[in-house]
């Protein structure tokens, strides 16, 4: 016989935490619905109708909309969002670095990671990160702001996180991107560990996983040193063996 006054304390405790629902569209699209319980923010929108109604059917109201960057696979559907929800449309654009979004009382935090394109933004939330195409499950996104420093200190920031963060990113190319790092790192046994955790409908992992396996970010290892001096490539400072790592084609 359980206590009703703490099992109700113990329902009330969950509520509060903020849970997160992903999305797939588009293919290879992730977007993300983060929610109270009661309250919810919607980032990179294109599933309008899986998030509607995954909304109706918990009786969340989506108070907010936003976007991971302004690439158009990621900003499909979030007028529409808006539109059809009634929820604010947070441009992305004009957010600061550290930024803090109100869930009904739980915060969401934003962080300005340029590298993919200028305008790359992450949601940082208890144990999670939504990392947009700025780090991927097992890669990291094109640098086509071509500011491989910004991209750089990007990186080095979500590294900063601790490991048992949740890594969840703007799409799925976990198959192709762990037989690219089986291809660079064929001595990294991490890899098989990573592939037999992959869920193809739950993608996700940690930044413990990432350290391991994601060659992007091992620039500091010694497989990834020795490949880029089997390459010719300067491997004398961090910053060099970053940019060696994101030359490699
Ligand atoms: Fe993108």
């Amino acid at each position: 016989m359980q206590n009703p006054r703490l099992a109700r304390h113990e329902h009330e405790m969950e509520n509060r935490q903020l849970k997160i629902k992903q999305f797939f569209y588009g293919g290879n699209n992730l977007g993300y619905l983060l929610h109270t319980g009661t309250c919810a923010l919607a980032i990179d929108g294109g599933a309008v109708d899986g998030i509607l109604s995954f909304v109706r059917k918990n009786g969340l109201t989506l108070a907010q909309v936003t976007n991971t960057h302004g690439h158009g696979d990621h900003t499909t559907g979030t007028r529409q969002l808006a539109k059809a929800s009634g929820a604010v449309h947070l441009d992305h654009h004009r957010f600061a670095n550290g930024h803090t979004i109100d869930l009904d009382g739980e915060m969401v935090t934003v962080r300005l990671t340029p590298g993919h394109t200028p305008d790359s933004v992450i949601f940082a939330a208890d144990n999670f990160l939504v990392t947009g195409d700025t780090l991927f499950n097992g890669t990291v996104g094109n640098c086509f702001s071509g500011d491989l420093k910004a991209f750089y200190r990007s990186i080095l920031l979500l590294m900063g996180y601790p490991g048992t963060t949740r890594i969840y990113a703007g799409h799925d190319y976990v198959v192709a991107s762990l037989a690219f790092a089986r291809h660079l790192t064929p001595g990294n046994g991490a890899i098989d560990a990573y592939a037999a955790r992959y869920d193809k409908n739950h993608v996700v992992s940690t930044l413990v996983d990432e350290l391991a396996v994601n060659p992007y970010l091992r620039f500091n290892d010694p497989e990834i040193i020795s490949l880029l001096e089997s390459k010719g490539l300067p491997t004398d400072t961090e910053y060099q063996r970053w940019e060696g790592i994101m030359s490699i084609e």
